[in-house]
């Protein structure tokens, strides 16, 4: 039995949702009038007729109703008194830092917006990102909101061949990019990889280019255009697109079971009012919160809660190019220090790394601002849950380890502040919220017994689709009668709490970035040398996994360590530096089942000195 942790009983009396059973029982009375109060606190342009049409596994949320995101994330603030409050602090790789009021951005997006739209930047048009995270990154997506068009952000340390299929896939018109993001101090061209990923993407018609290094770098053909020309000139106010609840806000690409990411789609009122209602209820966000999520806009989690959720609560963020530990390892705890950081939001992989280069370095800072801890990603393992209370929280700060994905948009579940903490066990499913543990027929399971993790019903913030690809979409919703299958392996204890133990399916998540094996396999295959590869994730203190890849090579090549790093080298082109192998075996078969299909399990048995378990369905 693990240990039970509770916050000072000030946290719950002073907290947004005191209560969860309350809350959660004022939910299950009447749903549609639960999250008609959230949405009430929030801007329309015209108020929804309906709360919710749920035609399964087809949800619209606040049909009929008419919003933009972008005047619930500025212009309600800038009208509300907010006007002057820090909105976005950054602080960049140099330690130089750049602060915006709400005000500021409130400009600065506006004249970008306007910028666009001479441009031909019109309602419903894709525009694909591939920036470093400065400041700019915000304002562009924010103004791409403001026009109604679709934002798809790429990371910016994928490689050009997942970037090139990313545009292709949204067809985008436009890429918003910079010369170069700059980590530990050198910079590292994102240009040239744009330029090499829009080479056959005959539908973008213009790149816009952040350039940041001096002398700046030449913008050559009629396609390019500096990001600080394209505001120049316009006005500090454009009249935002107002969109029906159920129009597209953004794709974000994620990792599939099969070779090619999927484009999850997020619309625009029930996406708002899921990242509202849980940047406030599990951040407990207060108007005089400082927060920091380490996040990168590339991922849902900067999506939810860098930008939409935080910024429509009116909060103060950070955000930051640096790495954890350049130029010490003590960077993180300096700006939690320097800029009085209340809430911090980080990963399983960052907290495991800092646990690695010790206590001294935390030490150093003085943590007394910090209120709440968060984590996501990957589960928080008990070990690194019990450092991140001690060490960072001091045995007095609330951790709370949200589970949720890029498809639900928002959290799902969590432990709330005022609640009694579980090492271990992410928690309950928020208010809102129904989840369960059930066999592979949906069959609930009791408590200790492990099984799929399933979402019963619709919930705001939901992807409404696969980009391009309504199957896909379905088929999460079809694996089981009437529920969200997820994907994740789970138990559940006697209180409710649930633990998440994993994916289910060929996902790795590597440092908390989801990979498909299938992808990494595909990269593998795209190699002149290689016939057959299988990879599989190998559990790694650090890194959560690292992937090792088994590799049979065409006639007529030998495996070799020069071949070997080649390999590696090909993935982290093609993919990006995550999804680098850390070991390739070199072997003449794989384990494979009479259909054909690679039991990666048997390879994972096999590296981890396993008993394969069930192998009557292996070939030979
Ligand atoms: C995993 C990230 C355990 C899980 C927001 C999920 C977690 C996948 C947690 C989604 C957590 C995320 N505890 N596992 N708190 N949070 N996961 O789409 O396997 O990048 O299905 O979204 O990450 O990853 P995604």
């Amino acid at each position: 039995m693990s240990k039970i942790y509770h916050a000072d009983p000030s946290y719950r009396t002073n907290a947004h949702m005191p209560d969860y059973y309350e809350a959660l029982w004022r939910f299950k009375d009447d749903p549609e009038t639960y999250w008609a109060k959230v949405a009430g606190e929030l801007v329309w342009e015209k108020k929804w007729d309906r709360i919710l049409d749920w035609n399964p596994p087809y949800a619209a949320w606040f049909p009929g109703g008419k919003l933009n995101i972008t005047v619930n994330c500025l212009d309600r603030h800038v009208n509300d008194g907010k006007r002057n409050k820090v909105a976005l602090i950054f602080r960049g790789d140099d330690g130089g830092e750049k602060v915006l009021t709400y005000r500021q951005l409130y400009r600065e997006v506006n004249r970008f917006a306007n910028g666009l739209k001479e441009l031909g930047v019109k309602k419903g048009d894709r525009i694909v990102f591939y920036m470093p995270f400065i400041p700019e990154h915000v304002i562009a997506i924010l103004a791409c909101a403001r026009l109604g068009a679709i934002h798809s952000i790429v990371y910016a340390g994928f490689g050009s061949e997942a970037l090139h299929a990313r545009i292709k896939d949204s067809k985008a018109r436009f890429v918003i990019t910079a010369d170069v993001s700059i980590r530990r101090g050198r910079s590292i061209s994102l240009k040239s990889i744009v330029d090499e990923a829009i080479v056959n993407a005959s539908t973008v018609e213009k790149v816009i280019v952040h350039r940041r290094s001096y002398p700046p770098i030449e913008l050559y053909s009629e396609m390019e255009m500096d990001f600080n020309d394209v505001m120049k000139g316009q006005s500090h106010y454009c009249e935002p697109e107002i969109m029906d609840a159920e129009d597209p806000l953004f794709i974000l690409y994620t990792s599939g079971t099969t070779g090619t990411p999927k484009g999850v789609l997020h619309t625009c009122g029930g996406y708002l009012v899921g990242t509202y209602y849980t940047t406030k209820y599990v951040f407990d966000m207060k108007d005089n919160d400082v927060y920091w999520c380490t996040a990168d806009p590339g991922w849902i989690t900067g999506h939810s809660y860098i930008v939409y959720g935080p910024l429509s609560n009116g909060a103060t963020i950070i955000i930051s190019e640096s790495v954890p530990d350049y130029p010490d390892p003590g960077i993180w705890w300096e700006i939690v220090e320097e800029f009085g950081v209340t809430i911090m939001y980080t990963a399983p992989t960052a907290i495991r790394m800092f646990m690695k280069y010790g206590e001294q370095w935390p030490d150093k800072y003085n943590l007394d601002s910090l209120r709440i801890l968060g984590s996501v990603g990957e589960p928080l393992n008990p070990e690194a849950f019990e450092w991140f209370y001690r060490v960072i929280g001091k045995s007095r700060v609330p951790i709370v380890d949200t589970w949720w994905q890029t498809e639900t948009g928002m959290h799902m579940i969590t432990t709330l502040i005022g609640e009694p903490m579980k090492p271990g066990f992410a928690g309950k499913p928020l208010p809102g919220v129904e989840a369960d543990v059930v066999d592979k027929q949906g069959n609930s399971l009791p408590p200790g017994k492990t099984g799929l993790l399933v979402i019963k019903g619709p919930w705001p913030a939901m992807m409404k689709g696969i980009w391009n690809n309504e199957e896909r979409y379905r088929h999460y919703w079809s694996q089981i009668e009437g529920c969200y299958t997820v994907g994740d392996l789970a138990v559940r204890d006697k209180d409710g709490y649930i633990m998440i133990l994993g994916r289910s399916d060929d996902i790795i998540i590597v440092a908390g970035h989801n990979l498909g094996t299938a992808e990494v396999e595909s990269a593998l295959i795209s190699h002149e040398t290689v016939a057959e590869a299988a990879v599989i994730g190998i559990p790694d203190p650090l890194k959560g996994n690292i992937i090792k890849a088994s590799v049979i090579l065409r006639t007529g090549f030998e495996g070799s360590e020069t071949l070997s790093n080649e390999l590696k080298y090909h993935v982290r082109m093609t993919i990006g530096p995550i999804a680098m192998p850390s070991e390739i075996k070199f072997v003449e078969s794989l384990p494979k089942t009479r259909s054909g299909k690679i039991m990666r399990r048997v390879l994972k048995a096999e590296a981890m000195g396993l008993d394969p378990g069930d192998i009557s369905t292996l070939e030979d």
